[in-house]
């Protein structure tokens, strides 16, 4: 075995591979509970391409055939609910982790210098998540697939002078169609996840080069001992691969639950006019999107008024697009000395808090329709998102920080 392993590594270097990025690779001792939303992130990753392999051996791409192959997977092939109801709530459960993994960067400076790169590429995997998401919804081709992307394909006609000439260039028709389903379903079953497979091996790869952050925002390579080997970090295999396995089966035993007794989420994972199949002579009456996309739907709706000549559906757009844009910049809107919420002053703390509450209710916003909640709610609320960021350079810079420990707070 010895033999065989040491005839691989001279052609391959696995084992140094393992040794750099596993067994002495040294993590931060004093992760905690925020921590293993990566690990989780990974997981839900692995079960989407699997559950997704296998409803695609049995869904067929057509407009005639797509509802008629989900309800078929349903009810005739073995274990294809147990499949689907993976696959749909696997995508809320991704967003449910993605999200906690960004928060967690927020509250302990993750982004700031020298992790900005890691921030970037989360960020892009964020995009082209809400793609993915997007495009694999038009796929059971049922009322709100069909008219969910109507409505968010049509907002590229928003765009000044290109506008419908890209929105038919999209659909690949004169409205969503066939056409449409096919492509979306290339893009979705073989396209994004490469690209997303990709960046999740670049984002680890940056996060390794400099190493990991941790809830006290300490550099832990400052204090090495005698060996070149941090103080306050321990090899991340095996510690840190049994540790994660805790998180791993906590979640499953809850994403199990919800696969096997709540699988629709209550309308919210699976909305009821998606049991009809679609239909393009009959609009719902209350288009919305799923609830990981409520915030930046609510953004959407939030201007009503033409504004400066430019009208209000093409503003909608600008507010929506800016509200993702800026979180890409973040690393360089956070001035502040130190990076953990721990050690920064009051006003960041208030400010995210403000944040944390505005995206809050802006899902809520998102969620329902326009004319059952207060006008001024949502563009309240998508000013105070904005405020967040644009002012950050300022309170950032002006407040007191305590002073961070020399090192990692470990009990
Ligand atoms: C498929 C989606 C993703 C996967 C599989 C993934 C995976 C991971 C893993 C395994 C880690 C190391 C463990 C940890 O710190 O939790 C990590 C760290 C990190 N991720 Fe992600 N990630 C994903 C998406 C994102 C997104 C969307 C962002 C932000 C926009 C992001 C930002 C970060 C940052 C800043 C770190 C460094 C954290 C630190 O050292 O404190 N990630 N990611």
């Amino acid at each position: 075995m010895q033999k065989l392993i040491g005839w691989i590594d001279e052609r391959l270097p696995i084992v140094n591979a393992f040794e750099k990025h596993m067994s002495k690779y040294y993590a931060p001792k004093n992760f905690n509970v925020w921590y293993m939303f990566g690990v989780l992130s990974m997981v839900v990753l692995v079960n989407q391409l699997l559950t997704g392999i296998w409803l695609t051996m049995s869904y067929v791409p057509t407009a005639e055939g797509a509802f008629k192959s989900v309800e078929y997977i349903m009810r005739d092939v073995e274990y294809g609910w147990l499949i689907r109801y993976l696959h749909s709530t696997g995508a809320t459960a991704f967003f449910v982790v993605v999200y906690l993994h960004m928060f967690r960067a927020l509250l302990y400076g993750s982004y700031q210098k020298p992790r900005e790169l890691i921030w970037i590429f989360g960020m892009i995997i964020y995009l082209v998540l809400m793609a993915e998401a997007f495009l694999g919804y038009l796929l059971p081709w049922g009322q709100m697939s069909y008219w969910g992307a109507q409505v968010i394909v049509s907002l590229f006609g928003a765009i000044p002078v290109i506008g419908d000439d890209l929105t038919q260039w999209i659909r690949g028709d004169y409205l969503i169609s066939g056409i449409t389903l096919n492509r979306f379903f290339a893009l979705h079953v073989v396209a994004l996840p490469i690209v997303i497979l990709g960046l999740v091996v670049l984002h680890i790869l940056a996060l390794h080069e400099v190493g990991s952050n941790n809830p006290d925002g300490v550099d832990i390579k400052k204090h090495k001992d005698a060996n070149g080997i941090p103080r306050d970090g321990i090899p991340f295999h095996p510690y840190y691969t049994v540790h994660d396995l805790v998180p791993i089966v906590i979640f499953l035993f809850i994403f199990l639950a919800v696969v096997f007794y709540f699988p629709e989420g209550g309308g919210y994972f699976l909305e009821k006019p998606n049991f009809e199949p679609a239909n393009a002579l009959k609009t719902p009456d209350h288009i919305a999107p799923v609830w990981y996309f409520t915030p930046f739907y609510a953004m959407l709706r939030a201007i009503t008024y033409p504004f400066f000549g430019v009208d209000a559906k093409l503003w909608g757009v600008i507010v929506m697009g800016g509200a993702i844009a800026i979180l890409f910049v973040l690393p360089w809107l956070d001035r502040s000395p130190v990076k953990s919420w721990r050690y920064k002053g009051w006003m960041s703390r208030v400010w995210l808090g403000i944040f944390v509450v505005s995206f809050i209710i802006l899902g809520v916003c998102g969620a329902l329709p326009a004319n059952e909640q207060p006008y001024w709610l949502a563009p309240l609320c998508t000013g105070l998102y904005f405020a967040f960021f644009l002012l950050m350079p300022f309170y950032t810079k002006l407040e007191k920080t305590k002073a961070v420990p020399e090192r990692v707070v470990f009990k």
